[in-house]
């Protein structure tokens, strides 16, 4: 299926469940995908069909982005892994929905994403999305980075809208040593891609 014929039935999936999430979850409107789905489509279709064995993504919130990019990105029983330091419900609903409809082997590290620890040279897609400003996203490259795979692939999102993503980028861009590219859409958050 195209990426982006593919990406509108994930989002229709998942907003398909928003009267089942509790009451307490909707007032603050916290069951949501957050991100801007055009520059995803763009991000799937620069990939060109490849899929990945081991998902990490530093700071999920109520699970949109990692609902979308595991289904397209990764094969069906592949590794997911999601760091986000608080305890929240609506993560908590998206899990449940990843239990109960897919084969992916989900876990859930509830702690700070530089301090997690995981195999080296396991991770072949991260996403870093956790903290934006400059130190949080220069912590999480430094500390990421060589835990990702030869050719594995890394997005940093926000990397046109947050100060310290955009300062990350630039910092990268400058030292010309990646093959990065960066997305974006009508009111861009900007995501940048970069094969290791
Ligand atoms: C921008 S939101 C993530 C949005 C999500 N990726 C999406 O697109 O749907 C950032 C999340 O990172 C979490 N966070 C912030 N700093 C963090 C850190 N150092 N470690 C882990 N999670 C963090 C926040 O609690 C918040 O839920």
């Amino acid at each position: 299926m195209i990426v982006r014929e593919q990406v509108k039935e994930l989002v229709k999936q998942y907003y398909s469940w928003y009267n089942e999430v509790s009451l307490t979850i909707h007032p603050s409107c916290l069951f949501s995908i957050s991100q801007n789905i055009e520059e995803m489509i763009q991000v799937g279709e620069y990939l060109q069909g490849r899929k990945f064995n081991c998902f990490v993504e530093l700071g999920c919130a109520h699970g949109g982005s990692l609902w979308l990019y595991s289904h397209m990105l990764c094969n069906p029983n592949a590794n997911i892994v999601a760091i986000e330091v608080n305890r929240r419900e609506d993560l908590n609903f998206t899990f449940e929905k990843f239990r109960n409809t897919t084969d992916f082997k989900l876990k859930w590290y509830q702690s700070f994403s530089h301090l997690t620890t995981i195999e080296e040279n396991q991770v072949d897609l991260l996403h870093i999305d956790a903290g934006h400003t400059y130190e949080g996203v220069r912590n999480d490259w430094n500390t990421w980075y060589p835990r990702v795979i030869s050719g594995g692939v890394i997005m940093i999102h926000d990397t046109l809208a947050h100060d310290g993503c955009i300062q990350i980028r630039q910092e990268l861009e400058r030292e010309n040593k990646y093959n990065m590219r960066t997305f974006q859409a009508q009111y861009p958050y900007g995501i940048t891609v970069i094969i290791k």
